[in-house]
């Protein structure tokens, strides 16, 4: 690990503008940053946490398309939408900017080229398609036409949404433009490439280096890419969303920034905006080209080889033949594996998620903040269930804290008139039975290590303690007998609180806050955490003296969470896991075997290679193609059940499997010598077996 820089600076994956952040966002990438973001600042290290929209890429165009408004229109929504739900979430982003800012596009065009001037992109010369009207290039989801495979006539470039075939543009047919529903040309069109394998060994270097400090799961994805060895990757795009090409000539027309180029710029640009906004605009160079800073990207785990070699592969561009302006690479990395939700994947088209804006419209952000912590997916996939989250709320959270924190208030108000009456010594502090030094020593290694579950049940350990001291102390009725030993528990007690709101200050900051009010405080946490008066260390001895007045009003930190708070949220997604198991149940259902056969049986079927010749639909049987097949030297046709899935010119040339020595037989009139294999999909579709390989017609399939 590396102890010596000055300052960090921490990046959250920037969520795209398209769609409300969900819990499984929040579990994996924002509230672990925050975490660490907070607790670096309690230690009153310089750190920043930069995040933002990713606003840009063909998802946010086609959403667009759908509700007929503008590309912006969809971004602004959404941007404000997520910021607004990380706000009331306490996600605490010292800039969260958006990539169709002027900051962001200078940034990224800049980046261009500089590469593009070290000649360092390649670029591929290649046919997509023309709108003559409109004088575009036409990426593929804006060209339209007939699917080859199910005839639809409103098929996608990329996709038909009625059979769900993927598709490349040109093989639609009668494709049309969607700009102007002109007939599109092919046109030859420039496109920048990014070599990554240029880079591979540098890459190889840098993530050789991180080894002993990076997580097994980065370490794993990084590797599979580099065994496998880096290609060029295209970083241009024909859409009229993004970032356009700065090169001024008819090449670069038209042409923006693949999103992903773009994206993990805006770390860097919106850095350099944060400056700005701060009247030190000089000041991103301190993070960004400064080895005393040590980066961290938070990310989700399909975000690992982003950030571990493309984004690395772009500064090591920039970098190349510099002297100044150098960019340094990530320290670390730490991406998560997914939070699912009552045992099952998020899933935005199915809309099962929870939203974050959502969730804080019912429950306080500091239970969700809790809970999540509790289950972050640092090495395998973890769960939030609504039980759970009741559970932890009713036993730990209100209970446990809460439950101390408001009896010791209560009682030092009651008692003891508010003031604190009693000064504790350090071996008061010391006999409460916490070792304070390994304590503390624990929970810095774990925010060091980015193992947010120990974080959270580490400090809820203390919670513990100082509960079960208090209970066991009795001061209610050691009052009457020992004043002196009650006043002394008081102390401790309140102390215990103070200690409390700072070491949970990460976690839940809101809980924090109220608990340093509670102790009588006249500014918030927040503010005593800016102008030094409290800070990390201050939680490890007992901070308020004899003397010291708590506020009058005490308040209960977590409401509880009934089980009618909860039902509703059970009964919805029971109804979505019915539908979802209802598809599934079909999938499994084609598990159920045949009776068994002898080998003999099965080596009585001949099975052959046979390639299709020609091909013409069966009049009145719109499920039939006709197949002429060649098999060796013979010639046989037959029917096949294909027609809605396969048009009869896309069969042709293909070598399928051939039952050979079936029985002739007539089908509508015509006749068919032998069967050919096929698969129906759970979409209807039928998938023709195709055999690849040459000289292979007429033999044996074994
Ligand atoms: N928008 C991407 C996603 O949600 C993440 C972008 S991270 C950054 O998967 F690198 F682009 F910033
Ligand atoms: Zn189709």
């Amino acid at each position: 690990m590396n102890n010596h820089y000055k300052r960090t600076l921490v990046t959250t994956a920037l969520p795209y503008a398209n769609g409300p952040v969900h819990l499984g966002h929040l579990a994996g990438v924002y509230l672990p940053a925050d975490i660490y973001v907070r607790y670096k600042r309690l230690q009153g290290e310089d750190i920043v946490h930069i995040g933002g929209s990713d606003e840009h890429g063909v998802p946010i165009t086609i959403t667009a398309d759908k509700e007929d408004i503008s590309p912006q229109d969809v971004v602004d929504r959404y941007h404000s939408m997520n910021l607004d739900a990380f706000e009331r979430c306490g996600i605490s982003f010292d800039f969260y900017g958006r990539t169709s800012s002027k900051g962001h596009f200078r940034t990224a065009q800049e980046f261009f080229r500089e590469i593009d001037s070290k000649d360092i992109f390649v670029k591929k010369k290649e046919r997509h398609f023309f709108d003559p009207q409109t004088k575009r290039f036409l990426s593929d989801r804006y060209v339209t036409g007939t699917c080859p495979i199910c005839g639809y006539a409103e098929a996608n470039g990329d996709q038909c949404e009625q059979c769900g075939t993927h598709l490349s543009p040109r093989e639609l047919i009668d494709p049309r433009s969607k700009l102007s529903d002109e007939v599109p040309e092919l046109r030859e069109t420039l496109h920048w490439y990014f070599p990554l394998g240029r880079f591979q060994g540098q890459l190889e270097n840098y993530v050789e280096r991180h080894t002993g400090d990076w997580r097994t799961n980065v370490l794993n994805y990084t590797a599979t890419w580099l065994k496998q060895g880096l290609a060029d990757r295209a970083i241009t795009r024909d859409l009229h969303w993004g970032v356009p090409v700065p090169i001024d000539n008819d090449e670069a027309t038209g042409k923006v920034l693949y999103v992903w180029f773009d994206a993990v710029l805006g770390y860097i640009s919106f850095t350099r905006e944060w400056s700005e906004n701060r009247g030190t605009p000089e000041l991103w160079r301190e993070y960004w080209q400064n080895s005393d800073c040590r980066i961290i990207h938070f990310i989700g785990k399909d975000n690992v080889v982003f950030h571990t070699l493309m984004f690395p592969a772009i500064l090591m561009a920039w970098n190349e033949g510099r002297n100044e302006g150098v960019y340094s690479l990530a320290d670390n990395v730490p991406a998560s594996e997914f939070m699912n939700f009552e045992g099952r994947k998020f899933s935005k088209s199915r809309n099962y998620a929870v939203y974050l804006g959502e969730f804080l419209d019912k429950f306080p952000a500091d239970t969700l903040r809790y809970t999540i912590a509790m289950n972050y997916p640092e090495n395998k996939d973890s769960d939030f269930s609504w039980q759970d989250f009741q559970n932890r709320t009713n036993g730990e959270l209100a209970d446990t804290l809460g439950n101390f924190i408001k009896r010791s208030i209560d009682f030092t108000n009651a008692k003891f008139n508010g003031e604190i009456p009693y000064e504790c010594t350090e071996e008061d502090w010391r006999s409460l039975g916490i070792d304070w030094e390994d304590c503390f020593d624990r929970i810095e290694k774990a925010y060091e290590d980015f193992h947010i579950r120990d974080i959270a049940s580490l400090t809820m350990q203390i919670a513990r303690a100082a509960n079960r001291f208090l209970t066991d102390s009795e001061p209610w009725k050691v009052l009457k007998t020992d004043p002196d030993a009650a006043a002394r528990t008081m102390a401790l007690s309140v102390n215990l609180c103070y200690t409390l709101a700072i070491a949970w200050y990460p976690v839940i900051p809101h809980t924090a806050n109220r608990i340093y009010a509670m102790l009588g405080f006249s500014e918030t946490l927040d503010d005593a955490l800016k102008n030094g008066s409290a800070s990390w260390d201050t939680a490890k001895y007992p901070q308020l003296k004899r003397g010291h007045n708590l506020s009058e009003q005490s308040e209960i930190l977590f409401r509880k969470v009934e089980d009618k708070d909860i039902a509703s949220e059970l009964e919805k997604i029971e109804g979505l896991l019915a539908e979802i198991e209802k598809k599934e149940a079909a999938e499994k259902e084609s598990t159920r075997f045949k009776p068994e056969i002898s080998f003999d049986d099965f080596l009585d079927v001949d099975l052959r290679v046979a390639t299709v010749m020609a091909c013409e639909r069966v009049k009145k049987a719109d499920k039939l193609l006709k197949l002429q097949l060649k098999v060796g030297s013979q010639n046989r046709q037959v029917l096949a059940g294909i027609a809605q899935s396969y048009s009869p010119e896309s069969v042709i040339g293909k070598n399928v499997i051939l039952v050979a020595n079936l029985a002739e037989r007539k089908i509508r009139g015509e006749l068919s010598q032998g069967m050919i294999l096929a698969v129906e999909g759970n979409d209807g579709k039928m998938n023709l077996v195709e055999v690849s390989g040459s000289e292979i017609n007429g033999k044996n399939v074994q």
